[in-house]
């Protein structure tokens, strides 16, 4: 099939990327992102690009050359559908909340509403295209949506999952590793590997049944958790025995079989995809009654949640055991640098903590706003909102952040913390002035020398 129109089904994260990316590559193909968040889409068609509801380096790029050529956004969900060849869908896929697979199993009602919506309104035949990361055997539940629709439509259904890392979702699109394309129909298969072709080489373009193409995501992503999950294990190792772990993992990293890349020791990861996806597998595995894999990947997830808790842990500790009514100064909020998302960040975790044990916590992010601090804080239940707003403040000056404050944490390895002027930092918190830098990037002697107690992960 020729696609000459695409619409894409979710304006987040991954949609927005892609399908600028997509668009920039094939500027013959219309490509329309919808979402049902009207707000978010007039964010994405706000003339100044500054203002894009993401931040991620180069887009805002990308889309001042697309949009209005051959990119779009648009709450027209339906026309937007009826019209193209081609539907990705992209919505958000969070661990469910409620009943059955409570904290485990990924909620697919949005998947199911977009499969549900495609059905209703399409009058021609459409390419189907999973993009969120869906449990195996998603595939099947929108076959059956799509093919018990009465009509004479036909849909063929692909999954084509996206292994972009966010605040380098652009370069990992442009330059990706492998295209993964699952899928039963080689034409439709075909239709999909063109538009890639535009600019990614053929043969890093894999086709692959379905079943393998959905469950080859939640793989890749609890191979890559598993990595930090270990690498975090030898650092509490590490602080007990005087080794230490960037030394450890350069040493290991070496070893081509290991490789060096996702070694970095850390407050524990974040982010959107590995705790949801790991879930998701250990959900899947207990569900086929395959308890021993189901206990080996939720290790995973055990080991990130103490390596947090052990964060907020020792700072309390080298604060004499008590930070009620202390100032601690959290630079960075979101769960890595160069994003302003903040889903599952360790900081929220860690701040959490140190709320229960009465602290001040002052946020200082370059990137995330307060009232996402704040959403943050509110969707743990844990206190009110008026009391998080009583004991969290955020600002826009990290000078202003850190002033009069007994601790630093460090939580978001943002590259403009490392320039910062340390000593004027040093001057203006209480003494003595800690630092717990849970990200490793301050250099431990310059910041001694200035007179800081330091301490990071692993050392
Ligand atoms: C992605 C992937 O799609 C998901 O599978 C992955 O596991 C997490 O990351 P992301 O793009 O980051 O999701 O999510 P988000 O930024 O929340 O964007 C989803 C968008 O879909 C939202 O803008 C939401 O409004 C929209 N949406 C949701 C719809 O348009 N329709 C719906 O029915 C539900
Ligand atoms: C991840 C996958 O990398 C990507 O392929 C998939 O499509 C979506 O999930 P993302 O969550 O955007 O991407 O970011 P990633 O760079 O993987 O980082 C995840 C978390 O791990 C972050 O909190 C990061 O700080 C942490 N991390 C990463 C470490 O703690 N140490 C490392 O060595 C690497």
């Amino acid at each position: 099939m020729k696609i000459n129109k695409i619409c894409c089904i979710g304006a987040g994260y991954v949609g927005g990327p892609t399908m600028a990316v997509i668009a920039k590559k094939n500027p013959n193909i219309e490509v329309t992102i919808v979402d049902i968040n009207a707000e978010r889409i007039a964010a994405w068609n706000d003339e100044d690009v500054s203002k894009l509801p993401i931040y991620e380096p180069g887009l805002a790029e990308i889309v001042a050359e697309t949009r209005g050529r051959n990119l779009f956004f648009s709450t027209e969900i339906d026309k937007a559908i009826k019209e193209s060849e081609m539907i990705f869908i992209s919505v958000n896929t969070p661990t469910k909340t409620y009943g059955k697979g409570k904290g485990m199993a990924a909620d697919l009602k949005y998947v199911e509403l977009c499969a549900r919506n495609i059905a209703e309104v399409a009058t021609t035949d459409k390419i189907v295209v999973e993009k969120s990361t869906l449990p195996v055997r998603t595939a099947q539940a929108i076959k059956s949506i799509l093919h018990n629709t009465g009509s004479d439509v036909n849909f063929e259904i692909l999954s084509n999952p996206e292994f972009l890392a966010e605040g380098t979702a652009i370069q990992d699109l442009l330059h990706p590793d492998r295209v993964l394309i699952g899928g039963e129909s080689e034409s439709a298969i075909e239709s999909l590997a063109n538009i890639y072709g535009s600019w990614v080489n053929q043969d890093k373009i894999l086709r692959t049944n379905v079943w393998s193409s959905e469950l080859s995501k939640l793989t890749a992503n609890a191979f890559l958790a598993q990595r930090i999950s270990s690498i975090n294990a030898i650092s509490e190792l590490c602080e007990h025995t005087e080794a230490d772990v960037t030394e450890v993992a350069r040493a290991i990293g070496m070893d081509s079989r290991i490789g060096s890349k996702f070694l970095n020791a850390s407050i524990g990861f974040g982010g959107s995809c590995f705790q949801k996806d790991i879930l998701n597998l250990v959900y899947i595995a207990r569900s086929y009654g395959l308890n021993a894999v189901a206990d080996y990947w939720e290790q995973v997830i055990i080991l990130n949640d103490h390596q947090k808790r052990r964060f907020s842990d020792n700072l309390i500790s080298a604060l004499y055991n008590t930070v009620s009514g202390k100032k601690i100064a959290m630079l960075g909020w979101a769960f890595k640098k160069d994003t302003n998302d903040t889903r599952e960040s360790a900081a929220i975790y860690v701040a959490d903590h140190l709320l229960s044990e009465q602290a001040n916590i002052a946020v200082y992010d370059p990137k995330v706003p307060a009232k996402k601090v704040y959403a943050d804080l509110n969707y743990l239940e844990t206190r009110s909102d008026s009391k998080n707003k009583d004991l969290v403040s955020t600002y826009n000056d990290p000078y202003d952040a850190v002033k009069d404050a007994h601790a630093i944490a460090i939580m978001t390895e943002w590259d403009e913390f490392k320039s910062y002027n340390w000593k004027r930092i040093f001057d203006s918190m209480k003494k003595p002035a800690f630092i717990f830098d849970g990200r490793n990037i301050l250099d431990k002697n310059e910041i001694e020398k200035i007179g800081f107690e330091y301490s990071s992960i692993g050392k």
